[in-house]
């Protein structure tokens, strides 16, 4: 077996089966494996003439096939399936070898399984790759992290085989150990917040306009015009104007209403938590999903009253401008939350990761890609170290522009009784972050109340305490 191959990729199940093609048809020689040989058969056969394939039925003669450094993308379900193959390949592979995780694994899987490669002398470079199956095949966006050293030798071909846009990769260095999947992991969460909000303002137009589904899609098209522009929004306007073969009906009120998930969004709620950052939006924007799979509780509401004042809409156009403008800032917010935790998340681990380059490699290729990516690179352009993204000067003007429709369509929502939880929580969220001062202070005096906890003063330095229970004087803690 001559080592001729530049990459190879071992599970070919559909993802792993159309990046090994997408690596094909860019001129790379790639070497293909999977645990069945009868699917690298397969792809070998009916996808042979688009490159130059390396199939072999056992992983020594994979790994034989390869170039070195060896480059080994591995595509096998998360967990514990990874460990299995990593665990396979390690003794196999010499110093300087690359493992490439590209499937959707936790970012501390990551941290752990790059330690325990490096032990052996190898590169372990997790990657998040977005797209889906038509990405991996056409160009996806790349998210690889790992060592600089490893992306000198590896970068190049992953940029190759992800989407370009206006001639950029939408693939870069992320950072780090962990960087590329957290980052991934983030995209995830984001892409829940942005589908919630269009599914909330699909609610929205629907119960306040009475229009059918199809008519709905004609409004979503329309959007996908001018600034809310972006792939959830198009595919949005798709569905919505489907119509069910079976039934005749709108495709999407044949659909159950319980959304499920893989558990990205709910990582990435989870790490909110834990480094403390208000993502408010992704969050809501899980919990919607969970609420939507509460059967016996949606069961046990179903006849609780709602005394709804009723929606009436008078001027159709300008209630559809207000549902616009409150989905564009609902989606500012949700995408500057999860740019805090990325900021988080890079000082907590040592990542140095860099925003503006992120909001461009999800220009294209990924699931959230939309034209006001590039208005968020401009934005960390103008400022690295921007604390918030909302208060960029663009952003801010943007927000404040649709602030009066925003307003109107989360007060209306709770008058007729829609829920709207992402709209309504991002709105909380920018009132209470731009606000001079917090009732937090209230709560801070009732900790320290029942639990001695203490509290800071805002006319002096230091931690005090009051003997609530005694003569109420306060003492330096
Ligand atoms: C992508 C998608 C992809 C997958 C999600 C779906 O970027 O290509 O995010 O990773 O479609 O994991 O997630 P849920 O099943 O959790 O909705």
């Amino acid at each position: 077996m001559s080592a001729r191959a530049q990459i190879g990729v071992t599970g070919l199940a559909v993802m792993g089966r159309n990046l090994a093609r997408n690596f094909a048809r860019n001129g790379f020689t790639v070497a293909v494996h999977n645990r069945s040989y009868a699917r690298t058969e397969s792809l070998v056969a009916e996808h042979g003439d688009e490159g130059d394939f390396v199939p072999s039925e056992s992983l020594e003669d994979f790994v034989a096939s390869l170039e070195r450094p060896r480059k080994v993308v591995v595509m096998v379900k998360a967990g514990a399936p990874t460990d299995a193959v990593i665990d396979e390949l390690v003794p196999l592979l010499e110093e300087g070898d690359i493992v490439v995780d590209a499937g959707n694994a936790h970012f501390p899987d990551t941290i752990r399984r790059e330690k325990a490669l490096a032990a052996h002398g190898l590169h372990f470079v997790g990657t998040g790759v977005s797209g889906g199956e038509e990405g991996a095949l056409n160009g996806p966006s790349i998210m690889p992290g790992g060592t600089a050293e490893s992306y000198e030798s590896l970068g190049p071909i992953l940029e190759k085989i992800s989407a370009h846009v206006d001639g950029v990769p939408c693939c870069t260095h992320v950072g780090p150990d962990g960087a590329g999947h957290f980052v991934k992991m983030v995209h995830n969460g984001i892409e829940y917040a942005d589908m919630q909000l269009i599914a909330e303002a699909y609610d929205l137009l629907r119960q306040g306009l009475g229009a059918s589904a199809a008519e709905i899609g004609d409004i979503f098209a329309e959007w996908n015009r001018g600034d809310l522009a972006s792939f959830l929004v198009e595919i949005t306007a798709e569905v919505l104007r489907h119509q069910d073969a079976a039934t005749g009906q709108a495709f999407v009120d044949v659909v159950l209403d319980q959304a499920e998930q893989k558990g990205t969004g709910r990582w990435t709620v989870q790490n909110g938590l834990d480094l403390g950052v208000p993502i408010t939006g992704i969050a809501e924007a899980t919990f919607a999903r969970s609420l939507s799979g509460s059967v016996p509780q949606r069961e046990a509401a179903a006849n609780l009253p709602g005394h709804t004042a009723g929606w009436e809409v008078k001027d159709r156009d300008a209630f559809v401008e207000d549902v616009r403008q409150a989905l564009y800032a609902s989606k500012v917010v949700a995408y500057s939350q999860g740019f805090d935790q990325i900021a988080a998340a890079s000082a907590e681990y040592g990542w140095n990761i860099d925003r503006g380059a992120m909001a461009r490699i999800w220009r294209g290729g990924c699931i959230i890609r939309a034209g006001f990516l590039n208005r968020i690179t401009e934005a960390y352009e103008r400022a690295e170290d921007l604390p918030l993204l909302i208060a960029d000067e663009y952003f801010a003007d943007a927000v404040s522009a649709g602030l009066a429709s925003w307003r109107r369509v989360v007060a209306g929502a709770a008058q007729a009784g829609i829920p709207t939880p992402a709209f309504s929580s991002s709105l909380a969220y920018y009132d209470a972050v731009r606000a001079p001062r917090l009732p937090a202070a209230l709560v801070q005096a009732q900790r320290d109340f029942f639990g001695a906890h203490t509290y800071r003063r805002t006319d002096r330095d230091g931690t005090f305490h009051t003997d609530w229970s005694g003569d109420r004087t306060e003492a330096e803690a």
